[in-house]
């Protein structure tokens, strides 16, 4: 398991993100696993829209590094928040773009989803929708237990843990028995 790669995406842009600071929780119980996540942050990548025209042609630099982080990965963890219902635009241009380009970059990969919001539905409508478009990618997501964590502005301390143990207890069970299982 040493050596097992994991890429973290936050589905935010927004400096102070709630999803960031859950991507960074899972990143320390990964850490605390022996394992490391890197980060492909979206805000650094700055992708260009999906255009299908640009496909045939060489791949943006950005859309290179994207699918190149993912493909030399065995996992990946999405934490996003829920928009209108779905999903954040920039989570699903990025998955758009890892689906083409000449390769699925996320085929056969596992991912761990998880996501918070302010309001009381903890993301539930986004991450089933997000369920749904990793499924057509091929991407196994367990089932249980799943992370939607509501009323984000009191949800996390001054050092960016999780506030409610049991919430946190979750979140680990979740990463060891995708990342690790036994
Ligand atoms: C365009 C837009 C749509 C939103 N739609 C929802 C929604 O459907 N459900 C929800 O719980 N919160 C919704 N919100 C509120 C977000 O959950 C909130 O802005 C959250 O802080 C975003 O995540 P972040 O802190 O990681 O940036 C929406 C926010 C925006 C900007």
């Amino acid at each position: 398991m040493g050596n097992l790669k994991v890429a973290g995406i936050c589905g935010s842009l927004r400096g102070g993100s709630y999803n960031k600071k859950l991507l960074n929780c899972a990143g320390v119980i990964i850490s605390e696993m022996g394992l490391e996540m890197v980060e492909v942050d979206l805000k650094v990548l700055n992708l260009p829209l999906f255009d299908a025209d640009l496909e045939g042609k060489e791949l943006p630099e950005s859309v290179k590094k994207l699918k190149k982080s993912v493909e030399e990965a065995h996992a990946v963890i999405i934490s996003s928040p829920e928009y209108n219902y779905s999903i954040s635009g920039v989570l699903k241009n990025a998955l758009d773009w890892l689906s083409r380009g000449g390769k699925n970059s996320l085929n056969s990969k596992i991912a761990v989803i998880m996501g918070t919001t302010p309001g009381p539905f903890g993301t539930v409508r986004g991450q089933n929708q997000l369920r749904q478009i990793l499924a057509c990618l091929n991407v196994i997501v367990l089932p249980q237990p799943q992370i939607m964590i509501p009323f984000a502005e009191t949800a996390f301390s001054a050092d960016g843990s999780l506030k409610d143990e049991k919430t946190a207890l979750m979140l680990k069970r979740l990463l060891q028995s995708t990342l690790d299982p036994k």
